[in-house]
This record gives structure tokens, sequence and C-alpha cells, in this order.
């Protein structure tokens, strides 16, 4: 009928606020377990055998792991199909945006920018990564984990991850809120202000987590190195056994 707008448009802005926000609270969530590390090599062995079902199955089946990978990834998919049609689509429109930034000096725009340049960066570093989990589901734990981030030199990698996913899901998360529950009242800017503030609070919580048990696993993969492939026993330490 014509004049009658269609509702996709809108309906894929949920879908895509949406499926960032699961995302974003996968990685949040995730960085809890994955800095288990701090408490000890028990603690995150532990958390490693629960979520290959050991305590609900009597065993491990550490392609529970890989499920739980491949389903983050099709999200992450699916974010991003969303997303690209927010992307400059040509060097024309990028030298527009740039134009417009410069002109504007607007502190939410830039953020815009930043959401666009980490959120191209992620899709790489998230695959490597994800093939990681999804393909050697076994090989997670204190001395495997440790391992690969030490000897392997995966630190890399997630050094550059965790700056990036952290960039993307703070901001990520500020816009959302500014998206869909926009500051009312008498003073929108003092909400805007507050708001940010919290974001630049998370970022700097999950930023200093993220870098304490990456910290931690290099350091025990150091300490580990001449021993890399062997796997954690449960109640034993690399230190314990070099003291014996
Ligand atoms: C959007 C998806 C994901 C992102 C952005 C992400 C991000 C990260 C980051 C930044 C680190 C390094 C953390 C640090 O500095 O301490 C890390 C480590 C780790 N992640 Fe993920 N992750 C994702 C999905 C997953 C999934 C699906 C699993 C398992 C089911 C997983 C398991 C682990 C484990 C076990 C580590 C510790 C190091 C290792 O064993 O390789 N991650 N992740």
């Amino acid at each position: 009928m014509p004049g009658k707008l269609s509702a996709w448009p809108a309906r894929v802005d949920v879908l895509q606020s949406l499926s960032g926000l699961l995302l974003v609270l996968f990685v949040w969530a995730h960085m809890f377990f994955e800095s288990s590390i701090l408490l000890g090599e028990d603690a995150m062995y532990r958390v490693t055998k629960m979520f290959e079902g050991e305590p609900l199955f009597g065993k491990p089946y550490p392609l529970l792991v890989s499920a739980v990978g491949i389903a983050v990834l099709t999200l992450v998919v699916v974010h991003a199909v969303l997303a690209l049609r927010k992307f400059p689509g040509s060097s024309r429109q990028y030298g527009q945006l740039r134009q417009h930034m410069g002109a504007l000096r607007h502190p939410d725009t830039t953020l815009w920018y930043v959401q666009c340049v980490t959120g191209f960066l992620l899709f790489f570093l998230v695959s490597v990564h994800l093939y990681t989990v999804i393909t050697q589901p076994g090989n997670i734990g204190p001395y495997a984990s440790a391992d690969r981030i030490w000897s392997e030199r995966f630190w890399i990698v997630y050094a550059l991850l965790l700056v990036t996913v952290h960039l993307h899901a703070a901001i990520g998360v500020y816009r959302l809120a500014m998206k869909w529950y926009p500051p009312t009242g008498a003073n929108p800017r003092a909400h805007r202000r507050r708001r940010k503030r919290a974001m630049w609070c998370i970022l700097a919580f999950f930023l200093t987590l993220g870098c304490a048990s990456l910290l931690t696993y290099m350091y025990l993969g150091y300490q580990h190195a001449d021993r890399a492939g062997e796997r954690y026993q449960p109640g034993t330490t690399v230190l314990a056994t070099e003291e014996d």
C-alpha cells in the first residue's frame, strides 16, 4: 500500500540492541568466571569442570563448552551483520563522517566512531578466540590456559581483545541506555553526565579485573613453561611442586 511505512527497520533495530545486550551480559559474566584464577588454580579448575557438566553428569563433557562457543559465535555474527548496515559504506561516506565529527566535536558522535572501529576489530579478535574454544574445548584449565597464554603467546590476542571488547561493551551499554531510555526531567545534561561517569567506572572495573587475571595467567604460564602441556591435578600448584 503506497505511503505505508515498513516496520522492518524498527524490528531490525530492536534485534541489534537485544543481541548486543545479550553479548555484553555474556562477556561480563565470562570475566567473573575466567578471573577465578585470581582465587587460585583449584578455583579455576572447579569452574572449568562445572562448565563441562561434571557436577551434573558425573564426568566432564568438553563438547558442552564447544556448544556454548558456537551459540556465542552465532550471536556475534547476527549482531555484526545487523550492525554492518550502519557502517560507512564507501570512502566518500567515511570522509563525510570524519568531516562531520571534526565540525560537531560532539563526544557522543566520537563514542559512536569508537564503537564502529572496535566492532570491526572484534570480528577478527573474537573469531581467533572462539575458534580455539570451539575446537579445543578440553584444553581449558589452569595450566592449559596459562600455557596457551604464555608459551603459545596468546597474551597478545587477549590483551588486544580485552581492551577492544570492554570499550565496545561499556560504550554499547551507554548508547543503549540513551537510545531506549533517554534522559528526561529538569536536567537531562546532568543525567547524561552521570550515565557517562557510570560507563567509565564499568570500563575501569572490567579492565582492572581482566588485566589482573591476564597477568596471573601469564605468570602461571611462565612458571609452568618447562612443563607446558602437562595438565593440572587438583590440590597441586606449580610453586608447591618447585619447592619439593
Ligand atoms: C564474545 C565472545 C567472547 C569474548 C569477547 C571473550 C573475551 C575474552 C577475553 C578478553 C579474555 C582474556 C581475559 C583476561 O584478560 O583475563 C578471554 C579469556 C578466556 N575466555 Fe573468552 N571471550 C568470549 C567467548 C568465550 C567463550 C564462549 C568461552 C567458553 C565457552 C570463553 C572462554 C575463555 C577462557 C577459558 C579464557 C581464559 C584463557 C583461555 O583459556 O584461553 N570465552 N576471553
